[in-house]
């Protein structure tokens, strides 16, 4: 019988780019909903953008536009980048859409009519100059444990101390760097502590619905029995705040972790108009259909507390289970701006990389268990190219062009005895529970194995000898007609991991869209297939080189002029109770982190022409030091050398210095540029008369 199935991937915050470490989750979750729908059940795949709170709001405004045209221009970005990676959501949508507020409002009141909102006042931190109350992430400060300077309101980097915001030493607004005011305000919550929370909790978390790491985690945070630790929720921030104001409290707003899930009904609720199909029966308290959430484990505590509690006294249904993964590293270490590590979707794209070598690459990797998965370059190279290319691209390779040449297209029947495809067909069951259960690893591995004894069998009859030999038609004809076959019965086992060259070999062998049930059928004999063209090609390990550059580049190395880049390194993983959308990604900067950059007046002491570097210029920069600076500059395009020769310009001066192939760079120098590229050109800065070489600037 078929099963009806909701899927959903926890939704994007809209105020950053995806990257190679979101596409673990969204690639995850796309091909197990590509499984399903290949078994033939009714599965459906939504996602949206998460679109509320402070750091949108503030980041909007940095850029001059309104939230809805922030959120409207990332929603585009989002939708190319995720289907570049073949992403095939039903739905991406967005929370700030009328679905998405009915449905909050629906669970909000449901919630206050079963007693489970309360109205607190609380005492919060307020920035007189902005005028708002501030996030804990937006306010810095001296570390109260460590003395760490500058660190974040909920806890300090450098000791990993969990803190208020209010023990902060010497605290200040990292929106405008005013001396924030504890101020009072009215703050609704959701009473998580109640005891019809707490036991429903116990229960819901130990059923089988997380795996085990994470019921362990949830044993933890919800206290031993008796000894009840849920906290109650605060679910409102006070104007001005992007978001849903709350039907019932004027110039409040809900908080943005408390319409995010909502989101993935509201997303849902969307898909149902369009396609015709009832939400309540997938949400109604006894539907029978099921409901999962691929998340990452930074998020656990929303997904398995907050959302469940809040569903179950809404009287909705609960999730049938939360699949949590682990983080992406590169080549063994957290994603870095600097290394050039932290890569962004649309970059592997635009570099010339096959998605599909990511996606293949991923499901390798992939486990159910919430383990880390690393990303290593030369072993995604490796295994892309010995086994995508080299085992399974090379079947078809070796055997379709002679099928098209010399017999017109048309197959020989298959040898159904060979042991090669009894092999497959006999796994294939096998195989379909790997998928089912996200052991992807294990799938690939089999799936691998048995693309060995289809090689084997096409080593063991070498057409390519028999095609050479007069009177061996028969033979030749049989053995590429098996080879194709074997690659076909191949094809439908990866089909949920590389859907696109799935789609290209539906072509070639002109057949309907492969099935899972295709596992046990083989090509009729006579069937014509189509001329086969190839269908992947083999990583060239310098595109890698190519990608990391780019990555570089966007940070601004000593090479390129650029503007600085005050943003805070990538997002880590918080405390999940803290987690909110980071300022991190919106380039707030605060003075401290400003003063830690030391301008200097430079006077370009020489310039000159770097041979074989298309954009760079070697500058040789007199800052007042016993020593010249030297740094490449990449203005060739602006700039003659010899007229920049003797004037002042803006130097960088504490940059860490940068091994190039043409030498160190000692800094970086610079210019203003369009970043929409829509007047060209790169303008160098220059100070007003009478600047010295040396002088700060700041
Ligand atoms: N907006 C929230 C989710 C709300 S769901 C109702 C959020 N957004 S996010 O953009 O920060 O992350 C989206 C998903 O990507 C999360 O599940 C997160 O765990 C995952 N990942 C983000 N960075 C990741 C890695 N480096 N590695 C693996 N997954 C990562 O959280
Ligand atoms: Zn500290």
């Amino acid at each position: 019988m078929s099963r009806k199935i909701l899927v959903t991937s926890a939704l994007p915050y809209a105020n950053g780019a995806i990257h190679l470490g979101h596409l673990v989750e969204y690639i995850q979750t796309d091909i197990w909903v590509r499984f399903q729908k290949m078994s033939g059940n009714e599965c459906w795949y939504v996602c949206a953008d998460d679109t509320h709170g402070t750091p949108i709001m503030l980041r909007a405004e940095k850029e001059g536009i309104t939230p809805e045209q922030l959120i409207g221009r990332v929603h585009g970005e989002h939708s190319r980048d995720f289907a570049g990676f073949h992403v095939g959501f039903d739905n991406f949508y967005s929370t700030h859409s009328p679905e998405t507020r009915e449905c909050a409002n629906d669970i909000y009141g449901k919630l206050k009519a079963a007693g489970l909102i309360e109205v607190r006042t609380i005492e919060q931190y307020y920035d007189p100059v902005k005028q708002m109350f501030l996030p804990d992430r937006f306010i810095k400060g001296e570390c109260p444990k460590c003395h760490a300077k500058d660190q974040y309101g909920d806890n300090c980097e450098v000791c990993g101390a969990a803190y208020a915001p209010t023990d902060l030493i010497e605290p200040f607004s990292a929106v405008s760097g005013a001396k924030p005011e504890l101020r009072n305000s009215d703050h609704y919550f959701f009473k998580l502590s109640d005891p019809r929370c707490e036991s429903f909790l116990r229960q819901y978390t130990s059923s089988g619905v997380l795996q085990n790491e994470a019921a362990n985690k949830m044993q933890e945070w919800l206290g031993a029995p008796g000894e009840n630790k849920l906290t109650d929720w605060d679910i409102s921030r006070d104007a001005p705040y992007f978001g849903f104001e709350i039907p019932d409290a004027p110039g409040k707003y809900f908080y943005v972790w408390l319409d995010a899930p909502i989101g993935y009904m509201g997303s849902f609720k969307n898909l149902c108009a369009q396609k015709g199909l009832d939400f309540d029966e997938y949400f109604r308290k006894d539907s029978t259909t099921e409901l999962y959430h691929f998340i990452g484990k930074d998020i656990l505590y929303f997904h398995a507390l907050f959302w469940p509690a809040e569903l179950q006294h809404a009287g909705f249904r609960t999730p049938t289970k939360i699949f949590a993964h682990g983080f992406l590293t590169v080549d063994g270490a957290k994603m870095s701006k600097s290394r050039g590590t932290f890569i962004t979707a649309e970059s592997f794209l635009a570099t010339g990389l096959n998605p599909e070598w990511l996606r293949y690459y991923f499901a390798a990797k992939l486990s159910n268990t919430m383990e880390d998965i690393d990303l290593s370059f030369d072993d995604f190279v490796a295994r892309v190219n010995s086994d995508l290319v080299g085992k399974y691209v090379n079947i078809a390779s070796r055997s379709a062009g002679f099928i098209s040449k010399r017999f017109t297209g048309q197959l020989a029947p298959a040898d159904a005895s060979l042991p090669a495809i009894k092999a497959i067909q006999e796994a294939a069951p096998r195989i379909a529970e790997h998928y089912e259960a996200r052991e992807f690893g294990k799938a690939v591995r089999e799936i691998m194995a048995l693309t060995d004894l289809a090689n084997q069998y096409v080593d063991s009859v070498k057409p390519w000898e028999l095609a050479k030999q007069e009177g061996k038609e028969v033979e030749l004809h049989a053995a590429c007609s098996n080879a194709l076959n074997l690659f076909r019965l191949l094809t439908v086992l990866l089909k949920p991991v590389l859907p696109v060259v799935a789609q290209q070999v539906e072509g070639f062998l002109n057949s309907a869209p492969l099935t899972w049930a295709d596992a046990q059928n083989l090509l009729a004999a006579g069937h014509a297939i189509n001329a086969y063209s190839h269908l992947m090609t083999r990583v060239d390990p310098k595109l890698i080189e190519k990608l990391i550059e780019a990555n570089k580049a966007s940070l601004a190395p000593a090479a390129e002029v650029a503007a600085v880049d005050a943003k805070k390194t990538a997002k880590t993983e918080k405390p999940a109770e803290k987690k909110e959308a980071a300022p991190a990604g919106d380039g707030l900067c605060s003075i401290d982190d400003f003063m830690k950059i030391d301008l200097r007046i430079a006077r370009i002491a020489n310039a000159e022409h770097v041979e074989s570097a298309d954009k760079l210029v070697r500058l040789t920069l007199d800052i007042g030091e016993e020593k010249p600076r030297n740094v490449f500059a990449g203005i060739k395009a602006a700039y003659d050398p010899a007229q920049l020769i003797g004037r002042l310009t803006v130097m960088v001066a504490n940059l860490a210095p940068r091994k190039m192939k043409f030498g160190l760079s000692e800094g970086m120098v610079m210019a203003a540029s369009d970043p929409d590229g829509k007047t060209p050109g790169i303008y160098l800065l220059s100070p007003d008369s009478g600047a010295q070489p040396g002088m700060r600037v700041k």
